[in-house]
């Protein structure tokens, strides 16, 4: 049988493969993307009442009032984005659903997308969904992963259709400062391009401030969700915003003929998640998730590893050169999961991305350990 060309390119997501690659092992698994904490509980409770009540069916599909309502507010207060009506919102099914309805409704065969690299593995593969043509825009470890005069040049040569930004980031866990953010948007408004701007760790912070840049500028879509701060992966739930509400509404085309809306009951919850009660649980995972980096990089510390100290996220990207994908592979056979580094672009290759968002300490003092003699013996730095 034949099967549409535009899939010939897209893989499967590598932190999806390596996931399952040390579970089957029962390995120390450090590649996953989320924390092992439960989802507050008022969360829970607010959602076994939406369902007691019957709230199980179609919502509208920009997703229920209310819930928009606390995020506009949200989004007014602590990012300063201003003149957000209710249909300047939208909720879907997780941020990757709202990243790829944005991508397909900008992008078109052979526009250009600017990605930092490295980045998320899955904007490349969205944006070869829609047959755009990905212009990778390179980061260096020795600047900390944050965009540069360099960046700044090939992102402005580039004339990109869209331009995604990723602060605090996945993989490097660097949080990008204000005035490099206002670069960016500076280029972007010449170029007539939008930003895409993933807000997804935005609350897991140790050092630095957060910037959103759809404060300043009204072709910026702003992309958070519930599963990083709120530990609710599996309840998939995402939003974006826009001051431009023609972006929104593109996307919501394309979600109205694709998953028609979020799940009603986990909506409902989901306005629980802006209390007193649910923000006191998130701080308490931040300040547990800081003890674990800083727990990590103090392991790492005596490493021959090129080791940028991440102020954000729950991930560290060491570099250790040589061939990344047998560095993964032979971790893996000595009993540690990690995620290759050139699976997050080129400028990963040598990497590995660490995940500590769901290892006690414990856990990640032996990890290391494994790691340190893993690479003695093999020598690549
Ligand atoms: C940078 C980034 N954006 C988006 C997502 C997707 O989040 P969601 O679970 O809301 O789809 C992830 C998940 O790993 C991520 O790391």
């Amino acid at each position: 049988m034949r099967f549409a060309s535009r899939l010939k390119e897209v893989g499967e997501s590598a932190t999806f493969r390596y996931s399952a690659l040390a579970k089957k092992n029962k390995v120390i698994n450090l590649t996953i993307g989320r924390t092992d904490f439960d989802t507050p509980s008022v969360i829970k409770e607010k959602t076994k009442k939406a369902i007691d009540e019957g709230k199980v069916h179609y919502t509208p599909t920009k997703g229920i009032p209310e819930l928009r309502e606390c995020i506009a507010k949200k989004l007014e207060r602590e990012n300063g984005i201003q003149n957000l009506d209710l249909e300047n919102i939208l909720i879907s099914t997780g941020a990757k659903q709202i990243i790829f309805e944005a991508v397909m409704s900008i992008v078109q065969k052979r526009d250009i997308v600017a990605i930092p690299k490295p980045s998320w593995v899955s904007y490349e593969s969205i944006v070869k969904l829609a047959e755009g043509s990905v212009r990778w825009i390179p980061l260096k470890a020795e600047n900390g992963f944050i965009p540069d005069d360099d960046f700044l040049s090939v992102l402005e040569n580039s004339n990109p259709r869209l331009i995604f930004i990723n602060s605090p980031n996945n993989p490097t866990g660097a949080v990008y400062p204000e005035k490099i953010i206002r670069k960016i948007v500076d280029i972007a408004e010449r170029k007539n391009a939008f930003i895409l701007s993933d807000e997804i760790y935005e609350k897991i912070i140790y050092e630095g401030k957060h910037f959103s840049p759809g404060s300043i500028y009204e072709n910026t879509i702003t992309v958070n969700g519930f599963s990083k701060e709120f530990s609710m992966t599996g309840w998939r739930l995402g939003y974006a915003a826009s001051q431009n509400r023609e972006i929104i509404d593109k996307m919501n085309l394309i979600q109205s003929q694709t998953v028609s809306c979020a799940v009603s009951f986990v909506q409902y919850g989901a306005v629980a998640a802006f209390t007193a009660d649910a923000r006191r649980d998130v701080e308490e995972m931040v300040e547990e998730l800081k003890e674990r980096r800083d727990h990590i990089m103090k392991g790492m510390k005596d490493t021959n590893a090129i080791l940028v100290k991440p102020s954000g996220a729950f991930y560290v990207f060491p570099f250790f050169g040589g061939d990344d994908l047998k560095l993964a592979d032979g971790l893996m056979e000595n009993g540690v999961g990690v995620i290759p580094g050139s699976s997050f672009g080129s400028s990963g290759r040598g990497c590995v991305r660490i995940s500590y968002g769901s290892a006690s300490e414990e856990e990640l003092e032996r990890a290391v350990n494994i790691i340190k003699e893993f690479i003695a013996e093999i020598q690549y730095v």
